[in-house]
């Protein structure tokens, strides 16, 4: 067991912390959180151990736990895996409250020193937290000046997350008792967050969130904080979600509840959970493809989240070299082919994309004058990484777009761009494929040299898909996705933009529902697939309100007079559409909008026609071999 007072210079590390401040990067991350409170009076950091292994799948890079015993605050930090971890560390802790943390860092270090708990200076306040401070750089100045010490004297870590305890902290010694304290802090953070917080010598947990999940579980003279209930449901099933920008004081006699910014009490609504402890791991979703999918809304919104300086250096590189060669397998090819067409219309940069497994071929052209630009979630797929090893050997330049930190192609790039979504563990790539989008269209502004305009463009997205992308969309899907379930086949046709997503939305519905589906450009209709046309045939038809719709409406009409089935995705009706899915009018981005309703279609059509979508046959996550 590690006592507190061991634990004082372990964590200290200047180095880390001016490499973090040359490097001009934070930390963003998925993460778990866990908190108890209650008469528990033994094995209390083995009860956040199984928490943690419950909430693994949210963060698995590094982990930690801290639990108030009689003895002191014990705490155990370490890198990789909980379940990695031997159960029996945990084992004899007595204490009545405890805090755990699972962390996922898509950006920069993962190590023990970046792993929450994160501590003030006396370690007196542990601190765990998911999601961003996205301000923490003002909020640094702010402590700096304050307390009038050097970065060095107060942070030890290179996360955002450690300006909450010092704040706290700070606002203790202005003389505010600890909830005062905590909801100071609270109201001065920008960002998404659930932190958790727990204080030396006081017997209740203090708690807030804003955008990022936190859910409460009700036991007998005990309670239960976490970003998931499969954390504690082995433990209750009465559960309360506490609003954003509301705090909660938790102790073993009680909850309560209150709103961050006017102090007003809050009602907490307790709900009984009827999920096993395997669905309730998908946030009450039935399967991780549905909660992939409606957690898009908040990918975009973390993928958009990009250093300015890390666009424009890529864009740099882009613009300076010869030729400019995208490259990916599956959907990550499809994405690839978008990253061709926004370098061309939004950047004025011409390139080609390739497909994984059919570069080599072309190898022979890439020298030091070329740039490889990877597009892959797992970065390791071996038909990426085979082009990639062959660019090396050239002195080709790469890049790449990614979800996971430390794969094989970020070791091997020399510009990495994450897209901070946090795991994806459906097979069928959907969260992914719309925030590679997201980047692809901010760094083609860039490379336009008008990357204001992007983030603009893109804050405006979020917005849209905040409202638009909810369970009623999933529900409208379902019902357009029962009326197509019995058929054999199904075509998509889009131009543009919009091409790629036509691909994209065939593999969607075959990889899942087993539909045999293909997807066309509008224009290549008449050069041969037209003849497979006929009456009642189902065509999706693509049409943004943007340069194709008049060509799109045109096919779709040739479509139409030989019997085919509408099935019309646009932000206009349409009276050649026998059904139509509205869609956002979101300028550029229209692929986003695209795509997101057929990956719902994808998924309604797996499950009624009784298929596992999180695990469609024949098929793995990461494709590891060629
Ligand atoms: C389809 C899908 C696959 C992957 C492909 C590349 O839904 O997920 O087609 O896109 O295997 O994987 P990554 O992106 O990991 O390189």
């Amino acid at each position: 067991m590690m006592l507190e007072h061991r634990q004082a210079t372990v964590f200290f590390c200047p180095k880390a912390w001016k490499l973090f401040c040359g490097a001009g990067c934070y930390i963003k991350h998925m993460c778990g959180i866990f908190g108890y409170v209650g008469e528990r009076q033994s094995d209390v950091a083995l009860l956040a151990y199984w928490a943690l292994r419950d909430l693994e799948y949210r963060g698995y890079d590094s982990w930690g736990i801290a639990a108030m015993t009689p003895e002191g605050i014990y705490i155990k930090k370490s890198v990789g895996k909980i379940s990695d971890a031997n159960e029996r560390e945990f084992r004899g802790v007595s204490g009545k409250i405890a805090v755990g943390h699972s962390r996922w860092a898509t950006h920069g270090g993962v190590s023990e020193v970046n792993s929450h708990p994160h501590f003030n200076r006396d370690r007196t306040i542990s601190v765990i937290h998911n999601g961003i401070v996205e301000n923490h750089n003002e909020l640094r100045a702010f402590l700096r000046e304050k307390l009038g010490v050097s970065h060095e004297d107060l942070f030890v870590s290179e996360t955002d997350t450690e300006v909450i305890p010092h704040l706290i902290d700070y606002f203790l010694r202005e003389g505010k008792n600890f909830e005062q304290a905590f909801v100071e802090t609270g109201k001065m953070l920008e960002g998404r967050y659930a932190v958790v917080v727990m204080k030396k010598g006081e017997p209740y947990l203090l708690a807030m969130r804003d955008g990022s999940p936190l859910v409460v579980g009700e036991g007998r003279d005990e309670y239960y904080l976490a970003s998931d209930v499969p954390a504690f449901l082995d433990h209750t099933r009465t559960v309360c979600y506490p609003g954003d920008r509301e705090y909660l004081k938790v102790s073993a006699d009680g909850m309560m509840m209150r709103s961050l910014e006017n102090g007003t009490k809050v009602e907490p609504k307790w709900i009984e959970i009827v999920w096993d402890k395997v669905s309730a791991t998908k946030e009450g979703h039935a399967h991780y493809m549905l909660k992939e999918i409606l957690e898009q809304p908040l990918a975009l919104d973390k993928a958009i989240h990009q250093e300015d300086e890390q666009l424009l250096a890529a864009a740099r590189l882009m613009k300076e070299r010869e030729h400019l060669f995208f490259i990916g397998c599956g959907t990550a090819a499809k994405m690839a082919k978008l990253g061709e067409l926004y370098a061309a219309t939004v950047g004025e940069k011409l390139a080609t994309a390739f497909v994984g497994s059919e570069f080599n071929t072309y190898g022979r052209f890439l020298d030091r004058k070329s740039l490889l630009f990877a597009v892959s979630q797992s970065g390791e797929t071996a038909d990426v990484l085979e082009a990639l090893s062959i660019g090396r050997k050239k002195g080709t330049k790469i890049i790449s777009l990614l979800n996971v930190v430390g794969s094989s192609m970020d070791r091997m790039s020399d510009q990495k761009l994450f897209i901070n979504t946090g795991p994806e563990i459906a097979v069928a790539s959907t969260k992914a494929a719309t925030a590679q989008i997201a980047v692809l269209i901010l760094l083609a502004y860039a490379l336009g040299k008008k990357l204001g305009e992007g983030k603009h463009l893109m804050r405006k997205v979020v917005k849209e898909m905040k409202q638009w992308v909810t369970l009623d969309l999933s529900r409208e899907i379902r019902i357009v996705a029962q009326k197509l379930k019995d058929t054999n086949d199904l075509y998509i046709i889009g131009r543009g933009l919009n091409a790629p997503i036509a691909h994209e939305a065939a593999i969607k519905i075959q990889e899942v529902s087993y539909i045999h589906a293909e997807g066309f450009p509008g224009g290549e209709l008449k050069h041969g697939p037209i003849a497979l046309i006929q009456k009642g045939t189902l065509v999706i038809a693509l049409i943004p309100n943007d340069e194709t719709k008049r060509d799109m409406e045109s096919n779709t009409t040739e479509l139409k007079s030989r019997g085919a089935y509408i099935i019309g995705v646009s932000p206009s009706h349409s009276p050649l559409f026998d059904e139509w899915i509205q869609v956002p009018d979101i300028g550029v981005a229209s692929p986003i909008a695209s795509l997101i309703p057929i990956q719902l279609l994808a998924y309604h059509l797996a499950v009624l026609r009784g298929n596992d979508p999180d695990k469609p046959r024949n098929l793995a996550k990461s494709v590891t071999v060629k």
